[in-house]
């Protein structure tokens, strides 16, 4: 496709996307569907504070988790705010988490006014399991704070053990497993909450929103009485509140995405299979699903292997002059970012977080741009040595 240098975005050329290719679901619903839904709330003039849709969401929602209770919030950074303050033991000051993960994850859990205390990651799963969390627990440990990274499942029965053991209470961050199963068992349906979010860009779309799912009847109602200032009842505040509701419209959104929730898998599974057959002969690996549980099959990420001449982020420039929006898998892992623990030593984050990368999925990614995004790839390792000279001059000039 590209026959010179000069050919690439990067020095010039034409970029091979008119619009953007982003790693992000951005799932646009049936607007029928959508629109009825919100028609509705004319109907009833409940425009939010827990109004019909909210709680059929709910409901919904606890029913594909297999759970006995879910609670929606107005984003997933407030459903883990509010979860971790709700259970992280009084007194203790620490939470620990893995170091490869959401960008703003620390951030949450300075915003409880706690600390982070970060762990290395599993190479294989990309995830964490008992033994790294365990060798990180100290007195001042208040939550296991697990997280399921994008393609793979952490080890969370391990880590519901060690909380049993310990008893430290697991809150798992589920927002990229969703949909997905352990053994069969629904991921939702571990620890003592898990928590989801619906932005746009993930499988569920309530445009923005999140939620917790757990067994725990006095926890939902706890999260309950938090996410709405305080208030147990009228006039009566029992707890540090916020407003973290979820209106009726975004709750509307996200009833139209769940009923839509196979087709979705299957787009992204077929896109996930086009990117496996076209990548093979390219020295990457493309992190897999376990086909036997159910997946979103959402995510697209490789790891660079062998010799590219070119550095990770020098691709991704390249990639991104095309108007591809391909990324590098949390960079800078978040133990980096702070100078108390930016010289920890944490191997395998090191390892994976150099190397690998996002690419393009979701609804606005069809097979044939996946096609396009390969011959890319192709023609990158190709010219990667007359890539590479022109980027060392471009940097001289
Ligand atoms: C793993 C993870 N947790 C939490 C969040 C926060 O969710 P929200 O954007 O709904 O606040 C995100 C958002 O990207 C995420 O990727």
């Amino acid at each position: 496709m590209k026959n010179a240098v000069s050919q690439f975005a990067f020095f010039g050329g034409p970029q091979l996307f008119m619009e953007p290719k982003p790693t992000s679901d951005l799932h646009r619903p049936n607007e029928d569907r959508f629109f009825s839904y919100a028609d509705s709330i004319f109907e009833t003039r409940q425009f939010t504070n827990n109004g019909p849709l909210v709680q059929l969401l709910e409901k919904r929602l606890a029913e594909q988790h297999g759970t006995e209770h879910c609670v929606c919030f107005c984003s997933g950074f407030l459903t883990l705010l509010m979860c971790i303050h709700a259970l992280a033991l009084p007194g203790k000051t620490e939470v620990i988490l893995p170091s490869a993960t959401y960008r703003r994850m620390a951030d949450i859990v300075r915003w409880a006014g706690l600390t982070p205390r970060f762990t290395d990651i599993d190479f294989e799963t990309m995830g964490v399991n008992r033994a790294l969390f365990e060798t990180q627990i100290t007195d001042k440990t208040a939550l296991l704070l697990g997280v399921h990274p994008i393609v793979n499942m952490s080890a969370v029965t391990e880590l519901e053990e060690l909380s049993r053991d310990t008893g430290i209470p697991l809150l798992m961050d589920s927002v990229e497993a969703a949909y997905g199963t352990i053994h069969g068992k629904k991921i939702g349906s571990f620890a003592k909450a898990e928590v989801f979010s619906m932005h746009a860009s993930k499988f569920i779309n309530a445009f923005e929103g999140g939620y917790a799912t757990t067994n725990d009847a006095e926890l939902a109602a706890r999260l309950r009485v938090i996410r709405a200032f305080g208030f147990e009842q009228k006039d009566s505040i029992s707890e540090l509140g916020c407003n973290a509701k979820l209106n009726e419209l975004h709750a509307a959104m996200a009833l139209s995405c769940i009923d839509e929730l196979d087709e979705q898998v299957a787009h992204n599974k077929a896109i996930f299979n086009c990117y496996k057959k076209l990548l093979s002969d390219l020295p990457l690996s493309l992190v897999s699903y376990d086909a036997t549980e159910k997946r979103t099959w959402k995510n697209i990420v490789v790891r660079l292997t062998g010799d590219w001449g070119l550095t990770r982020d020098e691709i991704l420039s390249v990639l991104q002059a095309e108007n591809i929006l391909a990324r590098a898998y949390y960079t800078p892992p978040l133990h980096k970012k702070f100078p108390e623990t930016a010289s920890l030593e944490f191997p395998v984050t090191e390892a994976v977080t150099s190397v690998g990368c996002v690419l393009p999925s979701g609804a606005h990614v069809s097979e044939e741009d996946v096609a396009n995004v390969s011959s890319i790839l192709h023609d990158i390792y190709a010219m990667r040595a007359q890539l590479k000279e022109e980027m060392r001059d471009e940097r001289h000039r």
